[in-house]
């Protein structure tokens, strides 16, 4: 949450950070601000609203310089208005933060009591105080940051920049990513490489502890123990094509169409002729799964635990990060715990896994590579989605569902419950799954039609059972984030013991239900609804339509699927339904109102 970005360049930098920024605003837009310094003279612009805001005030209103630091901000402690809005500025020194300071009250206290007058009420501006300060009884601009930072609690990635001196940034990580871009005489700061994609390729990723003095011949990198460190620089390719919506009208849009062709990347990856190609890990030994995640990535994980207990007879569970890390479960060396993370960097996630951390074995299902989940990961394994900009997440979910599957199915193979045979003809489905997702994309113009009438809705409940029940939850949360209708997903057993109070002429009702084994039970609780005068919308097959009978609002038909498959194939229809009642209802699809794509805060 919230994007920091910093420049020390030969050119003007606000363009340049604004630029950056613009592809950091996924992690949060209530407030944008750059400050640089020109000649010596620190400035800033902030600007409340989304980056747009900011660019508009830079118009009339231009910063000069060609050092700087930039920030789009997720508000936590304060609201979204302007006197909250970073660049944080007290005297010589001005700071950009994504994270939170624990000990901010203690500090800000600290510094009132000795004269600093505060006038946010952030947690940052302690940060730019404290630093003041410190210079103020003599240090020097990076000594203060270091000392500043050496007094902070919590977890933070922070930039500072110093009036007089136009060729400098202090940098810390600790807890939130921050990457170094070296440029030619040049050198970049941002929260991820994305940011920097246009100005370099070449990357440092600091460690967790790591402080960084930036100047335009290089970084100076010292570790959590104040050691000189070097930090191996990387070359980060990212394909520009992949942040641009391509003639979409919206990221999510185009995520959506994206899904064929990323699950084919990601099959590919791990498919073999005779098997499956995840050789680092051996399940004969594994007693349990833990799966853990947040969001949208907690119902793969709920999705898997289906596959893992059912395919593989291996006891798995499922839990949302931010519980997992406070249960504190036993584990044991025989526990595979399964971290599940688009970004890689949720702070609840990155918690749970480190509370993993020599009791149980660690796989992480990421899509961001050189994210911290990833790099902390016993194993990491690629879901190969591409970068995902669309706060919605739509095509990583789809990748985590492959990846899981396939993880499902080794384990199944590997404590011999499934053979040769048994895993080629799932294998054979699976390479199916590219096709059937094209195909589910094609009842597009059916699904615009009921979003229609979906956006007029006060509540919305998705039913389904099995592993529909988990996507039925996936169903409603995507609508919830978009269009803001309030929606619920419930097993469809479930429905008599609460929820169908609820029912009425008013209540659209979406059943997620393949022509399966559980087909008929789910079309009893249908019929319930049904009753009751819920408005059906029935999501299922050929077979599915033709044996649900008459009494539903719609039904929008997908293709035949094998029973493993349905999850992945249906989804498209939960994300579709999701994203066109946005759009009938007018609301920010790609940028919805409080959320952030990557929650770097607990
Ligand atoms: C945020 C995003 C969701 C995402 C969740 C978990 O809430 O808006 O789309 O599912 O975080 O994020 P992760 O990066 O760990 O998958």
């Amino acid at each position: 949450m919230c994007g920091i970005v910093g420049v020390l360049g030969n050119h003007e930098a606000a363009p340049l950070l604004v630029e950056a920024l613009k592809r950091l605003e996924y992690r949060g837009y209530d407030s944008a601000g750059i400050a640089t310094v020109d000649a010596g003279r620190l400035d800033r612009r902030r600007a409340v609203g989304k980056l747009v805001e900011l660019s508009d005030l830079l118009v009339h209103d231009p910063l000069s310089g060609k050092s700087g630091i930039g920030h789009t901000r997720w508000a936590t402690h304060g609201g979204p208005t302007l006197v909250n809005a970073h660049p944080h500025r007290a005297g010589p020194v001005a700071v950009v933060h994504n994270g939170i300071i624990e000990n901010f009250r203690e500090l800000r206290a600290e510094m009132r009591e000795k004269g600093y007058e505060t006038v946010t009420q952030t947690d940052t501006e302690t940060v730019a105080l404290v630093t003041q300060d410190l210079m103020a009884q003599g240090l020097q601009p990076d000594e203060a940051a270091i000392a500043a930072l050496a007094r902070l609690k919590g977890a933070f990635a922070l930039a500072f920049l110093f009036e007089g001196e136009d060729d400098l940034i202090v940098a810390a990580r600790q807890g939130s990513p921050l990457a170094i871009g070296w440029g030619d005489g040049e050198m970049f700061l941002g929260s991820d490489a994305i940011a920097l994609a246009p100005l370099t390729d070449r990357i440092t990723y600091l460690e967790e502890g790591d402080v960084a003095v930036l100047n335009r011949g290089g970084a100076e990198i010292r570790d959590r123990n104040g050691n000189r460190v070097n930090r191996p620089v990387r070359r980060v390719l990212i394909d520009a094509s992949r942040i641009e919506k391509g003639g979409h009208r919206h990221f999510m849009a185009k995520e959506i169409a994206e899904q064929p062709a990323v699950l084919r990347e990601a099959l590919d990856h791990y498919l073999q002729d005779d098997g499956i190609a995840m050789p680092q890990i051996d399940f004969t030994d594994v007693d349990r799964v833990v799966l853990v995640a947040c969001g949208t990535a907690f119902y793969a994980c709920q999705t898997a635990r289906y596959w893992f207990e059912e395919l593989a007879r291996l006891p798995a569970e499922c839990d949302i990060a931010s519980e997992f890390r406070y249960r504190e479960p036993p584990l044991s060396e025989r526990t595979l715990a399964v971290f599940v993370s688009q970004s890689g960097e949720t702070a609840d996630t990155l918690a749970a896994l480190r509370y993993c951390r020599d009791k149980a074995r660690i796989v992480s299902v990421v899509n961001v590579a050189e994210s911290s989940i990833a790099r902390e990961s016993d194993l990491a394994l690629p879901i190969l989605a591409g970068a995902e900009i669309g706060v919605a997440s739509t095509k990583a979910f789809t990748c985590q569902l492959a990846v899981l599957m396939l993880m499902a199915l080794k384990a199944a193979k590997d404590r011999g419950r499934i053979g040769d045979d048994a895993l080629a003809g799932h294998l054979n489905d699976v390479r199916t799954l590219p096709g059937l997702v094209s195909h589910a994309l094609t009842v597009e113009p059916a699904i615009e039609d009921a979003a229609r009438a979906l956006s007029q809705a006060q509540d919305v409940l998705f039913l389904g059972r099995g592993t529909m029940y988990p996507l039925a939850m996936e169903g409603a949360l995507k609508l919830k984030e978009i269009s803001y209708i309030h929606a619920e997903g419930y097993a469809s057993g479930e429905l008599k013991h609460g929820p169908i109070a609820l029912i009425d002429g008013s209540v659209p009702v979406i059943v997620m239900a393949p022509r399966d084994r559980l087909f008929d039970k789910t079309v009893s609780n249908m019929q319930e609804v049904m009753a009751r005068e819920g408005q059906v919308i029935l999501i299922t097959d050929a077979a599915g339509a033709e044996a649900a009978g008459e009494g539903t609002r719609e039904v929008l038909q997908m293709p035949p699927v094998p029973p493993l498959l349905a999850p992945i194939v249906y989804a498209i229809a939960a994300q579709l339904l999701a994203y066109h009642t946005a759009i009938a209802k007018g609301t920010d699809v790609d940028q919805p109102r409080n959320l952030a794509k990557s929650v770097t805060v607990e």
